[in-house]
Protein backbone atom coordinates (compact mmCIF):
# COMPACT_ATOMS: atom_id res chain seq x y z
CA UNK A 1 0.00 0.00 0.00
CA UNK A 2 1.59 2.92 -1.25
CA UNK A 3 1.89 6.17 1.97
CA UNK A 4 -0.07 9.08 2.28
CA UNK A 5 1.45 12.21 2.78
CA UNK A 6 0.81 15.44 4.93
CA UNK A 7 3.23 18.12 3.50
CA UNK A 8 2.65 21.63 5.96
CA UNK A 9 -1.33 20.43 6.35
CA UNK A 10 -1.57 19.16 2.63
CA UNK A 11 -2.55 15.81 3.14
CA UNK A 12 -1.80 13.67 -0.26
CA UNK A 13 -1.27 10.47 -2.07
CA UNK A 14 2.77 9.85 -1.86
CA UNK A 15 2.82 10.56 -5.32
CA UNK A 16 1.73 13.73 -5.13
CA UNK A 17 3.58 14.84 -2.07
CA UNK A 18 6.41 17.32 -2.75
CA UNK A 19 8.95 20.13 -1.74
CA UNK A 20 10.68 22.57 -3.38
CA UNK A 21 14.04 22.44 -4.67
CA UNK A 22 14.90 25.33 -2.76
CA UNK A 23 13.96 23.62 1.31
CA UNK A 24 17.21 23.71 3.04
CA UNK A 25 16.31 19.69 3.99
CA UNK A 26 17.12 19.00 0.50
CA UNK A 27 19.78 21.60 -0.46
CA UNK A 28 21.33 20.90 2.92
CA UNK A 29 20.51 17.85 4.93
CA UNK A 30 18.86 20.51 7.70
CA UNK A 31 16.24 18.59 8.91
CA UNK A 32 15.02 16.55 11.86
CA UNK A 33 12.07 13.08 12.09
CA UNK A 34 11.30 10.77 14.42
CA UNK A 35 9.90 7.35 13.27
CA UNK A 36 6.92 5.86 14.86
CA UNK A 37 4.78 2.80 14.78
CA UNK A 38 1.52 2.13 16.38
CA UNK A 39 0.03 -0.33 18.49
CA UNK A 40 -4.14 -1.45 18.03
CA UNK A 41 -4.20 2.13 16.17
CA UNK A 42 -2.08 4.26 18.82
CA UNK A 43 0.92 6.12 18.28
CA UNK A 44 3.24 3.69 20.85
CA UNK A 45 5.53 6.09 23.19
CA UNK A 46 4.06 9.06 21.41
CA UNK A 47 4.89 12.08 24.24
CA UNK A 48 8.96 10.48 24.33
CA UNK A 49 9.04 11.00 20.01
CA UNK A 50 7.87 14.61 20.98
CA UNK A 51 10.43 14.89 23.30
CA UNK A 52 13.72 13.56 21.19
CA UNK A 53 12.27 15.38 17.88
CA UNK A 54 12.30 18.55 20.16
CA UNK A 55 15.45 17.91 21.49
CA UNK A 56 17.02 17.54 17.66
CA UNK A 57 15.32 20.66 17.10
CA UNK A 58 17.17 22.38 19.91
CA UNK A 59 20.58 20.86 18.51
CA UNK A 60 20.01 22.17 15.39
CA UNK A 61 18.86 25.04 16.58
CA UNK A 62 15.38 24.84 14.71
CA UNK A 63 12.20 26.40 16.32
CA UNK A 64 9.48 23.72 15.96
CA UNK A 65 6.33 25.62 14.74
CA UNK A 66 3.66 23.18 16.20
CA UNK A 67 2.90 22.08 20.07
CA UNK A 68 2.98 18.82 20.94
CA UNK A 69 -1.07 18.29 20.91
CA UNK A 70 -1.24 20.25 17.52
CA UNK A 71 1.41 17.72 16.10
CA UNK A 72 -0.07 14.86 17.64
CA UNK A 73 -3.79 16.05 15.39
CA UNK A 74 -1.83 16.27 12.30
CA UNK A 75 -0.66 12.53 12.78
CA UNK A 76 -3.82 11.78 13.50
CA UNK A 77 -5.01 13.66 10.26
CA UNK A 78 -2.88 11.92 8.05
CA UNK A 79 -3.79 8.29 9.86
CA UNK A 80 -7.25 9.00 8.93
CA UNK A 81 -6.75 9.85 5.32
CA UNK A 82 -4.35 6.71 5.12
CA UNK A 83 -7.54 4.86 5.53
CA UNK A 84 -5.01 1.72 6.82
CA UNK A 85 -8.61 -0.87 7.60
CA UNK A 86 -6.64 -2.24 11.19
CA UNK A 87 -3.39 -2.26 9.77
CA UNK A 88 -0.93 -0.97 11.96
CA UNK A 89 1.07 2.55 10.88
CA UNK A 90 4.57 3.26 10.43
CA UNK A 91 4.33 6.84 10.84
CA UNK A 92 7.20 9.65 9.52
CA UNK A 93 7.56 13.01 11.23
CA UNK A 94 9.89 15.10 9.49
CA UNK A 95 10.36 19.14 9.97
CA UNK A 96 13.47 20.31 7.73
CA UNK A 97 14.55 24.44 7.79
CA UNK A 98 12.26 25.40 5.20
CA UNK A 99 12.44 27.10 1.80
CA UNK A 100 14.89 29.91 0.98
CA UNK A 101 17.75 31.52 -0.28
CA UNK A 102 21.04 29.22 -1.19
CA UNK A 103 22.86 30.63 2.15
CA UNK A 104 23.16 28.72 5.20
CA UNK A 105 21.58 31.72 7.15
CA UNK A 106 18.76 30.53 8.93
CA UNK A 107 17.53 33.79 8.38
CA UNK A 108 16.79 33.05 4.95
CA UNK A 109 14.50 30.59 5.94
CA UNK A 110 12.13 31.89 8.43
CA UNK A 111 9.20 29.12 8.03
CA UNK A 112 10.03 25.19 8.62
CA UNK A 113 8.36 22.18 6.65
CA UNK A 114 6.87 19.91 8.15
CA UNK A 115 6.14 16.12 6.58
CA UNK A 116 3.97 13.70 7.84
CA UNK A 117 4.72 9.90 5.95
CA UNK A 118 1.54 7.27 6.70
CA UNK A 119 1.79 3.75 5.53
CA UNK A 120 1.19 0.58 6.35
CA UNK A 121 3.98 -0.84 9.47
CA UNK A 122 5.78 -3.81 8.44
CA UNK A 123 7.22 -6.40 10.05
CA UNK A 124 10.37 -8.17 9.83
CA UNK A 125 10.10 -11.55 8.70
CA UNK A 126 8.84 -14.06 11.64
CA UNK A 127 12.12 -16.16 10.98
CA UNK A 128 14.21 -12.73 11.84
CA UNK A 129 13.12 -13.49 15.55
CA UNK A 130 12.94 -17.33 15.69
CA UNK A 131 16.63 -17.82 14.00
CA UNK A 132 18.17 -14.61 14.92
CA UNK A 133 20.25 -12.49 12.10
CA UNK A 134 23.13 -12.28 11.15
CA UNK A 135 24.96 -8.60 10.89
CA UNK A 136 28.00 -6.55 9.99
CA UNK A 137 30.55 -4.63 11.10
CA UNK A 138 30.76 -1.73 9.25
CA UNK A 139 34.33 -0.12 8.45
CA UNK A 140 32.07 3.51 8.07
CA UNK A 141 33.07 4.99 12.02
CA UNK A 142 29.71 6.78 13.72
CA UNK A 143 29.81 10.24 13.02
CA UNK A 144 32.36 12.03 16.01
CA UNK A 145 29.80 13.52 18.50
CA UNK A 146 31.54 17.15 17.97
CA UNK A 147 30.56 16.85 14.33
CA UNK A 148 26.90 15.82 13.44
CA UNK A 149 26.10 14.51 16.76
CA UNK A 150 24.61 11.06 16.54
CA UNK A 151 22.13 12.58 19.33
CA UNK A 152 20.37 14.74 16.65
CA UNK A 153 17.78 12.44 14.77
CA UNK A 154 18.85 14.27 11.53
CA UNK A 155 17.54 13.69 8.16
CA UNK A 156 21.35 14.16 6.85
CA UNK A 157 21.82 10.58 6.95
CA UNK A 158 24.78 9.64 4.62
CA UNK A 159 26.98 8.45 7.26
CA UNK A 160 23.85 6.07 8.37
CA UNK A 161 23.37 5.06 4.63
CA UNK A 162 27.42 4.10 3.53
CA UNK A 163 27.26 1.38 6.45
CA UNK A 164 24.11 0.52 5.78
CA UNK A 165 25.38 -0.34 2.52
CA UNK A 166 28.47 -2.23 3.37
CA UNK A 167 25.79 -4.15 5.57
CA UNK A 168 23.30 -4.75 2.22
CA UNK A 169 26.67 -5.71 0.02
CA UNK A 170 27.74 -8.14 2.61
CA UNK A 171 24.10 -9.50 2.83
CA UNK A 172 23.94 -8.43 6.37
CA UNK A 173 20.62 -7.54 7.99
CA UNK A 174 22.06 -4.39 9.72
CA UNK A 175 25.69 -2.66 10.43
CA UNK A 176 27.34 -2.60 13.99
CA UNK A 177 29.20 0.82 13.91
CA UNK A 178 31.66 1.87 15.60
CA UNK A 179 32.75 5.20 17.04
CA UNK A 180 35.93 7.27 16.67
CA UNK A 181 37.91 5.44 19.31
CA UNK A 182 36.96 1.79 18.26
CA UNK A 183 33.93 1.08 20.73
CA UNK A 184 30.84 -0.49 19.23
CA UNK A 185 28.23 2.18 18.94
CA UNK A 186 24.97 0.90 17.62
CA UNK A 187 24.17 -0.24 14.38
CA UNK A 188 22.88 1.82 11.23
CA UNK A 189 19.21 2.40 12.27
CA UNK A 190 18.80 0.33 15.65
CA UNK A 191 20.15 -0.11 19.01
CA UNK A 192 22.54 -2.37 20.34
CA UNK A 193 22.92 -4.93 22.91
CA UNK A 194 24.52 -7.85 23.90
CA UNK A 195 23.87 -10.54 27.71
CA UNK A 196 26.56 -11.93 29.12
CA UNK A 197 25.08 -13.80 32.39
CA UNK A 198 21.62 -12.84 32.36
CA UNK A 199 22.62 -8.97 32.66
CA UNK A 200 21.89 -6.78 29.32
CA UNK A 201 24.25 -4.49 28.52
CA UNK A 202 24.47 -1.22 25.91
CA UNK A 203 26.98 1.23 25.10
CA UNK A 204 26.04 4.77 27.22
CA UNK A 205 25.04 8.02 24.60
CA UNK A 206 29.15 8.77 25.45
CA UNK A 207 30.35 6.00 23.13
CA UNK A 208 28.03 8.71 20.28
CA UNK A 209 24.84 7.43 19.62
CA UNK A 210 21.25 8.01 19.11
CA UNK A 211 19.27 7.62 22.29
CA UNK A 212 16.54 5.08 21.02
CA UNK A 213 12.99 5.18 22.11
CA UNK A 214 13.43 1.51 22.85
CA UNK A 215 16.17 1.21 24.17
CA UNK A 216 14.91 3.64 26.56
CA UNK A 217 12.45 1.59 27.22
CA UNK A 218 14.08 -1.63 27.72
CA UNK A 219 15.57 -0.20 31.12
CA UNK A 220 11.93 -0.95 32.35
CA UNK A 221 11.18 -3.94 30.64
CA UNK A 222 14.16 -5.16 31.77
CA UNK A 223 13.54 -4.30 35.68
CA UNK A 224 9.85 -5.92 35.24
CA UNK A 225 10.74 -8.90 34.50
CA UNK A 226 13.99 -9.40 36.47
CA UNK A 227 17.06 -8.34 34.05
CA UNK A 228 19.40 -5.91 34.77
CA UNK A 229 20.09 -3.48 31.80
CA UNK A 230 23.09 -1.84 32.09
CA UNK A 231 25.49 1.01 30.21
CA UNK A 232 28.71 -0.21 29.23
CA UNK A 233 31.22 0.81 27.25
CA UNK A 234 31.61 -2.10 24.24
CA UNK A 235 34.02 -3.29 22.24
CA UNK A 236 34.69 -6.13 19.58
CA UNK A 237 35.71 -8.53 22.21
CA UNK A 238 32.55 -7.74 24.76
CA UNK A 239 30.20 -8.81 21.62
CA UNK A 240 32.23 -11.81 20.49
CA UNK A 241 32.24 -13.71 23.70
CA UNK A 242 28.78 -12.57 24.48
CA UNK A 243 25.84 -15.41 25.62
CA UNK A 244 23.57 -13.41 23.40
CA UNK A 245 23.09 -10.30 21.41
CA UNK A 246 20.09 -8.55 20.12
CA UNK A 247 19.26 -5.05 18.32
CA UNK A 248 16.24 -2.50 19.11
CA UNK A 249 14.31 -0.19 17.43
CA UNK A 250 10.59 1.03 17.16
CA UNK A 251 10.05 -0.91 13.74
CA UNK A 252 11.48 -4.21 14.78
CA UNK A 253 11.15 -3.96 18.31
CA UNK A 254 13.94 -6.50 19.48
CA UNK A 255 15.77 -8.71 17.02
CA UNK A 256 18.39 -11.48 18.34
CA UNK A 257 21.32 -11.34 16.30
CA UNK A 258 22.38 -15.04 16.22
CA UNK A 259 25.85 -14.02 13.83
CA UNK A 260 28.28 -11.00 13.36
CA UNK A 261 30.14 -11.39 9.98
CA UNK A 262 31.54 -14.83 10.31
CA UNK A 263 31.19 -15.88 13.99
CA UNK A 264 28.49 -16.96 16.09
CA UNK A 265 27.27 -15.27 18.86
CA UNK A 266 26.15 -17.37 22.07
CA UNK A 267 24.63 -20.76 20.76
CA UNK A 268 23.95 -18.54 17.65
CA UNK A 269 20.57 -19.07 18.33
CA UNK A 270 17.90 -16.68 20.19
CA UNK A 271 18.73 -16.61 23.76
CA UNK A 272 15.91 -16.99 26.37
CA UNK A 273 17.50 -13.22 27.83
CA UNK A 274 16.50 -11.63 24.89
CA UNK A 275 13.05 -13.75 24.65
CA UNK A 276 12.22 -12.63 28.04
CA UNK A 277 12.31 -9.01 26.91
CA UNK A 278 10.98 -9.40 23.73
CA UNK A 279 7.98 -10.87 25.37
CA UNK A 280 7.53 -8.61 27.90
CA UNK A 281 8.07 -5.89 25.81
CA UNK A 282 5.17 -6.66 23.29
CA UNK A 283 2.79 -7.34 26.20
CA UNK A 284 3.24 -3.78 27.40
CA UNK A 285 3.53 -1.95 23.59
CA UNK A 286 -0.11 -4.34 23.02
CA UNK A 287 -1.46 -3.39 26.03
CA UNK A 288 -1.64 0.33 25.73
CA UNK A 289 2.04 1.44 26.89
CA UNK A 290 4.55 2.00 29.69
CA UNK A 291 2.01 0.44 32.86
C1 LIG B 1 20.90 5.44 14.23
C2 LIG B 1 19.75 4.86 14.97
N1 LIG B 1 19.96 4.30 16.18
C3 LIG B 1 18.95 3.77 16.90
C4 LIG B 1 17.65 3.75 16.41
C5 LIG B 1 16.56 3.15 17.24
O1 LIG B 1 15.79 4.16 17.84
P1 LIG B 1 14.27 3.94 18.26
O2 LIG B 1 14.24 2.82 19.25
O3 LIG B 1 13.88 5.23 18.85
O4 LIG B 1 13.52 3.61 17.01
C6 LIG B 1 17.38 4.33 15.18
C7 LIG B 1 16.02 4.33 14.66
O5 LIG B 1 15.75 4.58 13.53
C8 LIG B 1 18.45 4.91 14.43
O6 LIG B 1 18.23 5.47 13.24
Amino acid sequence: MPATISVNGRVTPATEAVIPVLDHGFLYGEGIYETLRTYNGGPFLLDRHMRRLRNSARMIVLDLPFTDAELADRIRGTMSAAALHGAEAYIRVLVTRGVGELTYDPAATPVPSVVIIVKPQIDPPPDAYERGVRVIIADIVRNHPETVNPMIKSNNLLNSALAAQQAIRRGGFEGIMRNYRGELSELTTANLFIVKDRVAFTPPLESGLLPGITREFLFEVGAAVGIPVREQVLRDEDLFAADEAFLTSTTRELVPIAQVDERTIGTGRPGPVAKALLDEFRRRAWSGGPA
